[in-house]
């Protein structure tokens, strides 16, 4: 995946290569936390570029994807909608896929995808997919693949990336001290607001609405997700957040009730 995700402190996401990867049979259910952006990602999906730019494919295997071997998408279409970032620009930009050998991809799509490809009166999903805004994309030799959507798409400028300068760092950066108060942005924008908004209704309560019922009371807002109770006949259950650690859950559970418009 090469993406950006909504609400976190780092707002894009550019110049990354993805080359010379075996990427075969991702079949596996999605086990993404509930609620989570990526736990909308279809299972079946070989790569994912949602709203990064100048990201270039090269030289991968891509083979038994059921979904589809390449989905190039804007937040709008990635699911991402519901926490759009405002300082995210939401479309992917600038994608080039050089030379793939993409073989066997989209034998059974879901989702939406499958619903798109219905109205194309196909059950197959494409080998490559490329949805919503975007623009200055590229691929070399589209005919050898089966394609959706890619009608913008020009030739790239660049038929590999061997003179491309890239570097590895000599030492592992090290790891960044994370305060209380980002891990609860961080738990709330990659999580919870995912189904909660500060004043709107999304699919679960506004978070407005938890800032009343909680008033001081951090602790009863981790009692509450790590077993949530049906409460209100409008609303579906809420899915249990228990997998978050001690310190995540409390951390979110304050930050929710500082949070201000
Ligand atoms: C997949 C959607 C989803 C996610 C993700 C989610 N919630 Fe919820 N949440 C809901 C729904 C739906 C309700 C309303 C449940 C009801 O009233 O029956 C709810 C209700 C709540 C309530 C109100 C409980 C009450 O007493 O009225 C709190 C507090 C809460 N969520 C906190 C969180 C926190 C914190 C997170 C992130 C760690 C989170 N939620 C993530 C869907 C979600």
């Amino acid at each position: 995946m090469a993406f950006i995700t909504p609400g976190l402190p780092i707002k894009t996401t550019f110049d990354v290569i993805i080359r010379n990867n075996f990427i075969t049979k991702n079949n596996h259910e999605n086990f993404g936390a509930p609620g989570s952006i990526v736990s909308g990602i279809p299972p079946g999906t070989g790569i994912l570029v949602m709203a990064a730019d100048d990201v270039i494919i090269e030289n991968n295997i891509i083979s038994g994807n059921d979904n589809a071997g390449i989905i190039i998408t804007d937040f709008a279409n990635g699911g991402a909608e519901a926490s759009n970032d405002p300082d995210s620009e939401p479309n992917p930009d600038r994608i080039s896929i050089l030379d793939n050998f993409m073989i066997n991809n989209g034998n059974n799509p879901v989702g939406e995808l499958k619903a798109l490809m219905m109205t194309q009166l196909s059950t197959t999903g494409p080998d490559i997919l490329a949805i919503g805004g975007g623009e200055g994309s590229s691929i070399r030799d589209k005919e050898r693949y089966r394609t959706w959507g890619l009608s913008s798409f020009g030739t790239p400028a660049i038929s590999s990336t061997a003179d491309t300068k890239t570097f590895l760092l000599d030492e592992p950066a090290e790891a960044r001290a994370i305060s209380k108060k980002d891990l609860g942005e961080m738990t709330y924008y990659g999580i919870c607001s995912g189904c909660h908004a500060f004043d709107i209704r999304l699919i679960g309560v506004p978070t407005n609405i938890i800032q009343m019922i909680y008033k001081d009371n951090p602790q009863g807002i981790v009692d509450y997700i790590n077993d949530p109770k049906n409460l209100r006949d409008d609303y579906p259950e809420m899915p249990p957040q228990d997998y978050l650690s001690e310190d995540a859950k409390l951390a979110v559970a304050e930050y929710i009730l500082a949070l201000k418009k």
